[in-house]
């Protein structure tokens, strides 16, 4: 399968929602990842349900909800209600993660985990097969711009092992510090999914950008 990229919303301009989501429209985006923060999971609070649905209004492509925010379960069906295709919840934030994952897949979503830096791959090789993407935080959750963690290298392969030896079919996905320099890095070790913020709508040209992080083959 060819890997997917997803260009996070949060380094969007918000003055301009609409002509950013169309940018992606246009683009060889495959996901638009769509950062939830609360204040209480992370320190810092992005945006909820007004700016889903605004996003979901314009856009073409499935939307990658990353939810990260305590007590996600109170949420999930309002978030596939706003136009989420994918959701992920924080691994730190589940302590019934099992059953979280079976509401998610109930709302007819596909169910994604996030892994902080510090959390093993390990920890999930009993619900690996109930999960359709991992999402690997390759920085710390809450803001974007921020530097990219070698050690991820390691936790992709490690997780790749354990999907293939439970004959899994869940994607790897990648957040956090995403750029050309490691990205071949990083699809070279397992990833499906490169998720990409400020190096996307930073960059001069950012549809170009996306088209390049896409082109990458290895
Ligand atoms: C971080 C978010 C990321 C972030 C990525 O908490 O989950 O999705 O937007 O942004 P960059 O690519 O700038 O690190
Ligand atoms: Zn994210």
């Amino acid at each position: 399968m060819p890997h997917l990229i997803a260009p996070s919303v949060l380094a969007a301009n918000f003055g301009q929602l609409d002509q950013d989501v169309e940018m992606l429209n246009q683009s060889a985006t495959d996901w638009i990842h769509v950062d939830v923060m609360d204040g209480r999971f992370v320190p810092n609070i992005s945006f909820g349900f007004p700016v889903l649905q605004a996003i979901q209004k314009r856009a073409q492509k499935p939307l990658d909800v990353h939810l990260m925010i305590e007590h996600p379960e109170l949420y999930i069906e309002q978030f596939r209600e706003g136009g989420a295709d994918i959701i992920s919840v924080h691994y730190e934030a589940c302590p019934h993660l099992h059953r979280t994952l079976q509401q998610i897949k109930a709302t007819g979503a596909k169910a994604g985990v996030a892994l902080n830096p510090h959390t093993p791959v390990t920890f999930l090789s009993e619900v690996i097969q109930d999960i359709d993407v991992v999402c690997i935080m390759s920085v710390n959750p809450g803001f974007g711009g921020q530097k990219f963690i070698p050690h991820t290298y390691e936790k992709i392969k490690a997780l790749k092992t354990m999907i293939q030896e439970k004959g899994s079919s869940c994607l790897i996905e990648i957040d956090g510090g995403v750029n050309l320099e490691n990205a071949p890095l990083l699809l070279q070790a397992g990833a499906d999914v490169l998720v990409a913020g400020s190096f996307v709508f930073n960059s001069t040209d950012p549809k170009q950008t996306i088209q390049n992080l896409k082109d990458i083959s290895i």
